[in-house]
């Protein structure tokens, strides 16, 4: 039997664009046909659940078709641990891709997922505040002075992979909400991380700007991916046309545009 590869989420900052790339990552893998299980291990906001919910309802309410996740949920009860390796075994065995997202902060649970994980996706703020949950560096020479805590999770779930089956988790951080007005505070971010990515060990994706279609689309439960002729929420603009470039772009560094489609669309 192939297994499904699993994908997971994380990054301990808060609000870094976790849920936001767990649901237009599964998305996309829908629209190119395959099976993808969704577990939302972020147990108290369940943003990713939320969005799944609020697809459901605006499909029916609109007699619309797009495709729908197999989602398993993990309630936030002491024997988390066992549901969600019960909420695992069923998603590996049912779809082709088990899409997890986490919480920001360290969890029991969460560290069980990230050492299920193929993929490890962390995306981070364009900013020098989160570049800190990767590793800590001299402020002087920028040599790294210390792995962060994030990076050591993962370090130590690599460890454990590879004693379990030697696989290599693969690790890509992206960064996220890039201004567009920031060019000269990018280059030297860019820079840096670029430099972390040898010594801590992950691999750099292309980031997603700060666009407004990246959440305006979160009630209906719908993506920038989603819409068509027959689902158009919202009027089609340039912006659009972009940031369904940038998922293109996005899915391609994950490695996964044989399994994904975003098909480019046309401003009104
Ligand atoms: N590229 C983007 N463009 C515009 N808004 C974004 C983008 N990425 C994230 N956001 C918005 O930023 C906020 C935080 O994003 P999100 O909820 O995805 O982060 P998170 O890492 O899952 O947060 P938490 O740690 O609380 O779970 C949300 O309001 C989301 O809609
Ligand atoms: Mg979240």
């Amino acid at each position: 039997m192939p297994q499904a590869s699993v994908i997971v989420v994380g990054n301990e900052k808060g609000g870094a664009g976790k849920s936001t790339i767990a649901i237009h990552t599964a998305v996309a893998l829908m629209h190119g046909g395959v099976r993808v299980a969704v577990i939302d291990l972020d147990l108290r906001q369940q943003s990713t659940a939320h969005f799944f919910a609020n697809r459901r309802a605006w499909l029916a309410a609109n007699g619309a078709n797009a495709p729908v996740p197999l989602e398993f949920a993990v309630p936030a009860t002491d024997d988390a641990n066992t549901r969600f390796e019960e909420a695992f075994d069923r998603a590996v065995a049912e779809s082709d891709f088990v899409l997890i997202d986490t919480p920001g902060s360290d969890t029991a649970v969460s560290r069980a997922a990230h050492a299920k994980a193929d993929l490890i996706v962390t995306p981070m703020n364009d900013s020098f505040v989160d570049f800190d949950m990767l590793g800590v560096v001299d402020p002087v020479t920028l040599e790294l002075k210390r792995h962060s805590l994030y990076a050591e999770t993962v370090w130590d779930c690599r460890k454990q992979r590879a004693a379990v089956d030697r696989k290599m988790i693969d690790w890509v951080v992206l960064r996220n909400r890039l201004a567009p007005t920031e060019a000269r505070n990018r280059k030297r971010l860019d820079e840096r991380v670029q430099a972390l990515s040898r010594k801590v060990g992950f691999r750099v994706g292309p980031g997603l700007r700060d666009r407004v279609i990246y959440r305006e689309l979160f009630p209906f439960g719908l993506t920038i991916a989603d819409l068509s002729p027959a689902i158009r929420p919202v009027a089609m603009s340039l912006q659009h046309v972009a940031a369904r470039q940038e998922l293109r772009a996005l899915m391609s560094a994950l490695g996964l545009s044989g399994f994904a489609d975003v098909e480019p669309i046309a401003a009104e």
